[in-house]
């Protein structure tokens, strides 16, 4: 089967595995595992914060993040779709007390306005922005437009966390630094087993204080570990070659749409949204090609690191067979 159903699919390749059994570890929860220190500082740079946490998975470090910066029984407030509201059972009103407020918006932007209009909205509080997008297809945020809504934020006494799981698509893709977002949030998540092809691990970063607070959550939620250097060494073999080529992915998901009739402009980066149709997972799925939800009345094609130009176009074929949206 071509597995378009999600990026996270994808196995680590030779060369990180290597990179894993190389790995220098010690003991993590006495702050001693020296590959996890490193990347933590890389990562810190990188995103434009003082301080930075690995944590086992990207939710596990939004509910850090939300639990470092709010107090219980104030508010998160999120697009609708995004996936702290929808797709972390709960975790904000469980973990951190939270009173979970979810907006309609286009492509997953929330606006200032909306922002501003929000009742019971203040200190305490947090709002939530995801860029990449994930349940509008990957889209990415620009800039001016993220830069209003985290000063809209600023200007009702809330927190911004960025839930960035797929910002180095989002960098990518519009070719602006990473850090160009991260640093204007209190808070960022980046998740290394996604577009990156690590096996797990995700980074939290922000403010000295506030990392030291998530670390509370990292012990809280089960996520201290001990020789966690495996995984750091996958993530910083990560950083160093699977983030340029997240271009080809995108140039795969524009390639896709194209192939199957749909506007190559609304894949903007390594997602695809399909129109569905009755029974069209399943119609696929027995032509050889797994398609994933991306959210109700819609399907996504997602491209990765395990597939090159030879499978996307079988996948094409296979796909207009079935389809009957494709030109
Ligand atoms: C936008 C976004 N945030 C967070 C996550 C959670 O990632 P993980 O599965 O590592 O917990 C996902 C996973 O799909 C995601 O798409």
């Amino acid at each position: 089967m071509i597995d378009l159903r999600s990026d996270t699919v994808t196995k680590p390749t030779a060369g990180m595995l290597a990179a894993m059994a190389a790995a220098e570890v010690g003991d993590e929860q006495m702050r001693a595992d020296p590959t996890t220190n490193e990347l933590q500082r890389r990562m810190a740079e990188l995103l434009g914060h003082e301080a930075a946490l690995l944590l086992p998975t990207a939710t596990m470090a939004n509910q850090a993040a939300l639990r470092a910066l709010t107090r219980p029984g104030c508010k998160v407030v999120a697009e609708e779709r995004t996936h702290v509201l929808i797709y972390e059972w709960g975790g904000p009103a469980i973990h951190s007390g939270l009173v979970m407020q979810g907006l309609v918006a286009e492509a997953g932007r929330l606006t200032p306005e909306q922002i501003e209009e929000v009742d019971e909205l203040g200190p305490g509080g947090v709002v939530v922005l995801e860029n990449t997008h994930r349940s509008s297809g990957g889209r990415v945020w620009p800039l001016d437009e993220f830069r209003a809504a985290v000063e809209a934020a600023r200007s009702r006494g809330a927190a911004v966390h960025l839930d960035g799981a797929r910002l180095f698509n989002a960098s990518v893709a519009a070719g602006v630094e990473p850090s160009a977002w991260s640093a204007l949030a209190d808070t960022v998540t980046i998740c290394f087993s996604k577009g990156l092809g690590c096996p797990f691990g995700a980074i939290l970063a922000g403010s000295a204080e506030t990392i030291e607070r998530a670390w509370e959550g990292k012990f809280l939620f089960g996520g201290a570990l001990r020789q966690s250097g495996i995984a750091a060494a996958a993530m910083l073999y990560a950083l160093d070659h699977h983030v340029a080529r997240l271009a080809d992915d995108h140039a795969r998901a524009r390639r896709l749409a194209e192939g199957i009739g749909i506007d190559a402009a609304t894949a903007e980066t390594n997602f695809v949204a399909i129109p569905d149709e009755p029974n069209l997972r399943e119609r696929l799925r027995e032509h050889g090609v797994g398609v994933g939800g991306l959210r109700p009345g819609w399907l996504r094609a997602v491209t990765h690191l395990d597939l090159g130009d030879e499978e996307i176009e079988q996948a094409i074929e296979r796909m207009q067979a079935v389809l009957s949206v494709h030109a």
